[in-house]
């Protein structure tokens, strides 16, 4: 048996900026992970169990454009694996699905690497994020590459569409507590309307685009020298201008105000928006009072998650 594993991320700064070319920053979330075991079956086929997603089924029966199927059949091509060995997949994961936490992603990376593995084909962590960016390409048709990158190498990302890995330093440690509106927004949707936004008024879009660059830039500066209330106020300017961009919701914003009022030093959406995860700095002395605030105000679930 081969066993693999992929942990959850979320966005700090810069989600949809960053499909035009501008900074954007993630970190991973370990407390929230994707397992993947790989075993020779004696039954004939490939077998998938995932029951996260309610998934038993063949190969066979899934359609090809399934993210799992597409997986699977892309990476026999790109190895020449062929003809398909008989195997079993259990795929179980503890990242919720649609919600910016990186599900999709997730599995992806940790069933090619599981996969590559059992197949004995050597698999690079930058084989494995070429390959699961063009996974996710397959899904979200213009993908900036970051939710790939944070997970395959699972440490904290200043993000640049095209540019090679750039990691960043924690001038001191940073908490943050993320809160689930519960609304399932499938991040191709916002990323579609910022699109024609975009298409309908460039200069403007372009220079919401460059204020949230600036603000990831500063972000980094601030989380560099370990700068709590800086980063606070970037994060409100960061959901302002994410706002401005239509991709918030009722909810989102709901659960922001809520973790402000509750103490947070600043708040915003994380991800595509219109539902999914909002995060929020704190004190880590005020972790508990805001995650539970969160959830009294509506909040699905929360994850406390520090960066250091
Ligand atoms: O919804 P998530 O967490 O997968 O993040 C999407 C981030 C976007 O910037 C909106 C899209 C992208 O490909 O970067």
């Amino acid at each position: 048996m081969t066993k693999a594993s992929a942990f959850g991320k979320i966005i700090l700064f810069g989600e949809h900026a960053v499909v035009y070319g501008r900074p954007a920053l993630a970190i991973p979330v370990t407390q929230v992970y994707v397992d993947v075991d790989v075993l020779d079956s004696k039954r004939e086929g490939i077998w998938v169990d995932a029951p996260a997603i309610h998934l038993h089924t063949d190969l066979n029966s899934l359609p090809a454009e399934h993210p799992i199927a597409a997986t699977l059949h892309n990476l026999f091509f790109l190895l020449r694996v062929s003809p398909f060995p008989n195997l079993d997949i259990r795929i179980s994961s503890t990242i919720p699905v649609a919600s910016g936490l990186g599900s999709g992603a997730a599995v992806t990376i940790a069933l090619t690497r599981a996969l590559a593995s059992h197949l004995r084909h050597a698999m690079k962590d930058e084989d494995i994020n070429a390959f699961a960016y063009e996974i996710e390409r397959i899904h979200h048709g213009t993908p900036s590459g970051i939710d790939n990158t944070v997970i395959t190498y699972a440490r904290p990302v200043y993000f640049v569409k095209g540019k090679a890995l750039e990691t960043f330093k924690v001038g001191q440690p940073f908490t943050f507590v993320i809160g689930d509106t519960g609304v399932p927004a499938p991040t191709n949707e916002s990323v579609g309307d910022v699109r024609r936004l975009w298409l309908e008024d460039p200069a403007r879009l372009e220079s919401l685009f460059d204020k949230i660059g600036d603000v990831s830039f500063s972000a980094r500066c601030a989380i560099e020298a370990g700068m709590y209330e800086w980063l606070g106020e970037l994060m409100n300017k960061n959901h302002a201008l994410l706002q401005e961009l239509t991709v918030s919701s009722p909810e989102l914003d709901h659960l922001v105000e809520a973790a402000r009022s509750a103490g947070a030093l600043g708040a915003k959406l994380s991800g595509g928006g219109r539902g999914g995860n909002m995060i929020a700095l704190v004190k880590s002395e005020m972790a508990e009072t805001v995650s539970l605030v969160l959830k009294t105000m509506g909040a699905k679930n929360t994850i406390t998650t520090p960066i250091f």
